[in-house]
């Protein structure tokens, strides 16, 4: 015979079952749903000249860009630009360590001032992102914003190639160098991704 709190205590635990039921259903849909974002960032990647340091540099991102060309574009954008930033902030550093010659410190210094240039360029890129949903001339500003990051991309090669000539104590030289062309791949998948997005929308 079932008294009254026996039946209270068969609904608690039914309720206590449905809400472990839907925590975990939710639990289910929020891991489809990263799982389907990461896979919108590989395809798109799978586009780009630097496939996987596009993927190991966005993925992270993933909730975020979800599958938003223009969220993807743009965060490849801020990435791009964080680590050019960081990337003129240890050539600064370095070029005011001692046991440089002149010229070392010469060639350095061009190519810190080749990255400020790559960095304004990145910047105002950003800038026109975020400005796009108001405008009403979505070709012209994308046209902008191409031309930006692909002078950017130039200065950077430029400081690259100025450094791989320049007589320089081979380990720095290596590091610094590694470090640009990191930027550069960054650069460049940016380009490709903001292409896309312009294609899809133009
Ligand atoms: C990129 O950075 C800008 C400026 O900080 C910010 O407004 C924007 O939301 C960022 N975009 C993405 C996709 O992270």
């Amino acid at each position: 015979m079932e008294g009254p709190s026996t039946s209270r205590n068969s609904l608690a635990a039914a309720l206590v079952f449905l809400l472990a039921l839907f925590s975990y259903s939710t639990t289910l849909v929020v891991r489809a749903e990263t799982r389907f974002n990461t896979e919108f960032i590989r395809t798109s990647c799978s586009k780009t000249t630097y496939p996987r340091l596009c993927f190991s540099s966005l993925s992270r991102h993933a909730s975020l860009i979800q599958t938003s060309p223009k969220l993807l574009a743009g965060a490849a954008l801020n990435g791009t630009l964080d680590a050019t930033r960081s990337t003129s902030g240890m050539m600064l550093k370095l070029s005011r360590t001692l046991g440089m010659t002149a010229r070392q410190i010469g060639a350095m210094k061009d190519c810190v001032e080749e990255l400020a240039d790559s960095v304004e360029e990145l910047r105002r890129s950003i800038a026109e992102m975020s400005r796009l949903r108001r405008t009403s001339d979505f070709g012209l500003v994308m046209n902008d914003i191409e031309t930006w990051v692909s002078a950017a991309l130039t200065d950077e090669t430029t400081c690259s190639d100025g450094f791989a000539g320049k007589a320089m104590n081979s380990k720095v030289k290596n590091a610094v160098r590694g470090q640009i062309l990191t930027v550069a791949h960054l650069t460049s998948n940016a380009l490709a991704l903001i292409n896309r997005f312009a294609a899809l929308n133009g």
